[in-house]
């Protein structure tokens, strides 16, 4: 019986090892970082394993299931206390004003489910998902709004972030090729284009051909800021590496739209991609100013505090979101949910406090939340 006991602990130590690293691993594809930072937090990681607090906590958050990233349909919730509503897209306007994702989601989803050919409700839709960390319903939902509406500019500079952010670097590529494609300013440089092979939009092109392409379309614009234009020079040169003109064109789009917090935090999560932390908490921060419940911002923000060696900051950013997702749980957030647990058991295992790691361990948000002095409101 004593042997089996001790089997027993040792597989289960070594699923629970396996498991923390997996989290460990997507916590880390999760953040734009530079590699440096994450050797040093690996170092950290193995010496916490060394030490072995990690070995009396018999209770494991459970790891939720990944979304497959192949999934192609829409999935629409199912009761959705709106369905019947009349006047389900205006409300979810409304809404978005507000900031209230979740609701807007089954707002939009109720108008769609009424008249499927509502291109602006899939457009709202598609929006709101990508700001509610679900890219992968973003996209289809964008794509069902282009092919109804394909020359929507709005939505083809939104579904090429949103494929930006999944990792689909040249499907980027091409949906901003389609976004000058359709832009009456600048379609006549892909139109006029001598070789036939550029004079049509749906085409898969090089991210250099299409990066040239915003350069000469900016070149048009001397006497003024597109800001658009701006947003995908921004995204082309984050895609190429290029990180410090990124920040320029994410900062000239910020002059003309100083109120749009997704951008400040794009700006942000650039800055902290060419190894500017500091500057990036000043963009984080302007993003949270202007919407303090972006739980993507409060993270990236807490990323850059222990970037710049400042655990307790990041600490309490982790836990505000924790508590912020947790008064609007929605499944779409548990992968986002893990990657913010992990992060914050390397904050606290940097400041070499046992017992509280052990809270975190077992994801006790309220004992941390006491520990740290900060209050449920
Ligand atoms: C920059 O590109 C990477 C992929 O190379 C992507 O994960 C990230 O979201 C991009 N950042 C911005 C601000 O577009």
């Amino acid at each position: 019986c004593g042997a089996s006991r001790q089997r027993r602990r040792t597989r289960s130590l070594l699923v629970r090892n396996e498991s923390l690293e997996d989290e460990f691993v997507r916590a880390k594809a999760a953040v734009e970082s530079d590699t440096e930072f994450w050797d040093k937090m690996q170092a950290e990681w193995e010496e916490l394993a060394r030490r072995n607090w990690l070995e009396d906590s018999e209770d494991q958050q459970p790891i939720p299931p990944t979304v497959s990233p192949a999934e192609k349909g829409y999935y629409f919730n199912t009761n959705n206390p709106y369905s019947d509503w009349p006047n389900a897209f205006a409300e979810a306007q409304e809404k978005a004003r507000e900031g209230d994702l979740n609701t807007v989601v089954l707002l939009l989803e109720a108008a769609i489910l009424q008249d499927p050919q509502d291109s602006e409700a899939w457009q709202l839709l598609g929006m709101t998902q990508a700001e509610n960390e679900n890219e992968q319903a973003a996209i289809v939902s964008l794509q069902r709004c282009l092919e109804l509406r394909p020359n929507n500019l709005p939505a083809l500079m939104a579904l090429a972030v949103s494929f930006t952010n999944s990792g689909m670097q040249r499907e980027a590529g091409d949906v901003l090729r389609r976004w000058i494609c359709h832009n009456p300013r600048y379609k006549h440089l892909v139109q006029e284009s001598r070789s036939p092979l550029r004079a049509v939009c749906v085409c898969r092109c090089e991210l250099q051909d299409v990066l040239l392409l915003f350069q000469e379309a900016a070149l048009l614009n001397l006497d003024g800021v597109d800001p658009d234009l701006q947003t995908g020079l921004g995204v082309l040169f984050n895609l190429s590496s290029d990180f410090d003109k990124a920040v320029e064109a994410f900062s000239a789009a910020l002059s003309v739209r100083p109120q749009d917090y997704l951008l400040w935090n794009r700006l942000g999560a650039t800055l902290a991609n060419g190894d500017r932390s500091e500057e990036a908490v000043e963009a984080y921060t302007r993003a949270l100013e202007l919407q303090p419940g972006f739980i993507r911002s409060r993270y990236n923000l807490g990323i850059s505090c222990i970037n710049l060696g400042a655990h307790r900051e990041a600490v309490s950013n982790f836990l505000t979101a924790l508590n912020q997702q947790r008064r609007s749980q929605r499944c779409s957030q548990q992968q986002m949910s893990a990657n913010i647990w992990a992060a914050l058991r390397i904050a606290i295992s940097m400041m070499d406090r046992p017992e509280l790691f052990q809270a975190a361990n077992m994801g006790d948000l309220d004992l941390l939340m006491r520990a740290f002095d900060m209050s449920d409101v």
